[in-house]
């Protein structure tokens, strides 16, 4: 038996290994430095909408006026699902995950508007528009249904963020209220070579439609490691329970060698600016909701997470606040990630159609660790072992 030879410079998880070049969004991890388009997110968080920011995404310019009310009218249009994809995710369980049923509905729809011909501008332009339009109005409907209440019909005349809100509680939602999940979105809308950009970029290079590469993206959103943090971090915080509990809490997970969830970027090594503003958004709407102590154990708990790992370049990423504030807005933690995924699918568009302008497949190698010229044992003769 030999062992392959061959030995390739390796970085496991890919780590500062470039994947594609990309002019979509930037992100200085040492200063806390993110720009979606060259525009940085504080100024697109103050002042834009999440999409009239996903125009900037897709298209690399914000709009005029009349290019966002065009955008904006299409999106609208585009927001109702056929009663096949409602029946769809009535038939799966209500304990399932909420990305699961995100997933299963996204790769659905792509066999109701068949996207085969990638590189067609209409196929590109629409099932941009359908995908964007339509992942709140599954998210929504799975959220309804697994409660046993019908799923609400999208309202053409409420914005897309509003609408959203409506369709999950059958109320016209405060407009401070709907402004703040507006701001979120723009926050999680698009974040360099993430992982799930990086998934549904792999499925994009094998020229597969955009529904495809979107449900793999969603997929890869799921894990607690990536957009799946969020709900773990806020589960984390409520096991702490009281500011008092934080520090040994704390103390005793990182002595067993775990981790604190939405803490830690591979990219970011000061606190994540996303984390910055959710904090402030939180801040803001308590007011709307019932007095909960959650934000105060969560600003302990990235207190004394600084003082204890800040020195390894470990601080509060965008899931750790944007749980704080679902939470706060009283929604149930398994969608905090469906919700991510909602904002983030313009990103993974956006990737998708810079792809396939230059595409070439993803084909990575690997270095071959195992045995060569092993002998074929007939299983009378094998002595097991495992
Ligand atoms: N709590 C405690 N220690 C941590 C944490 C954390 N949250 N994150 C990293 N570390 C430590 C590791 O234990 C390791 O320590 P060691 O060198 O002593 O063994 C070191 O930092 C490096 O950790 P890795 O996991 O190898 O670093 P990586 O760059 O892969 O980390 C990751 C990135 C996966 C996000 C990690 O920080 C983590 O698991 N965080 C918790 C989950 C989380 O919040 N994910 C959301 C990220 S943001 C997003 O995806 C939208």
């Amino acid at each position: 038996m030999t062992k392959s030879t061959t030995m390739h410079e390796f970085s496991p998880g890919l780590a500062g290994v470039p994947a594609a070049k990309s002019s979509i969004s930037f992100v200085n991890g040492q200063t806390g430095l993110l720009e979606y388009r060259g525009v940085r997110i504080e100024e697109l968080a103050e002042h834009s909408s999440f999409l009239e920011t996903t125009y900037l995404l897709l298209y690399d310019q914000l709009p005029v006026q009349t290019e966002l009310d065009r955008f904006v009218a299409d999106v609208t249009q585009h927001r109702r699902i056929k009663y096949r994809i409602t029946d769809l995710i009535k038939s799966l369980p209500e304990h399932g995950h909420p990305m699961d049923a995100l997933q299963a509905a996204v790769a659905a729809l792509g066999m109701f508007y068949p996207a085969r011909n990638v590189l067609d501008r209409q196929v590109q332009d629409w099932s941009t528009i359908r995908l964007i339009a339509k992942v709140p109005t599954i998210v929504a409907a799975y959220y309804r249904l697994r409660r046993g209440d019908e799923p609400i019909q999208p309202r053409d005349d409420l914005d897309h963020t509003s609408n959203f809100l409506y369709m999950l509680t059958e109320k016209v939602p405060d407009a401070l209220i709907a402004k703040v999940l507006d701001t979120c979105l723009i926050l999680h809308a698009e974040h360099t070579m993430n992982a799930s950009t990086f998934s549904g970029l792999v499925t994009a290079s094998t020229l597969a439609d955009p529904y495809t590469v979107v449900s793999s993206a969603v997929g890869t959103l799921k894990g607690p490691l990536h957009g799946g943090a969020s709900q773990e971090s806020v589960e984390m915080l409520e096991e702490i329970g009281s500011i008092e509990n934080v520090r040994p809490y704390i103390k005793q997970r990182l002595a067993a060698k775990q981790k604190l969830m939405g803490f830690g970027h591979r990219i970011y090594k000061v606190k994540d600016p996303r984390a910055i503003v959710l904090q402030q958004l939180t801040q803001k709407v308590l007011v709307h909701y019932r007095p909960s102590s959650l934000l105060k154990v969560a600003e302990e708990v990235e207190h004394v997470g600084e003082e204890l790992l800040a020195n390894k370049g470990i601080h509060a990423n965008v899931d750790f606040y944007s749980g704080v504030l679902y939470k706060t807005m009283g929604l149930d933690e398994d969608f905090f990630p469906t919700i991510f995924a909602m904002a983030r699918v313009s990103g993974w568009l956006a990737h998708w159609l810079e792809q396939i302008k230059d595409n070439k497949l993803f084909r990575p190698d690997q270095i071959y660790e195992g045995q060569h010229d092993r002998a074929y044992v007939p299983i009378d003769r094998r002595l097991g072992g495992l």
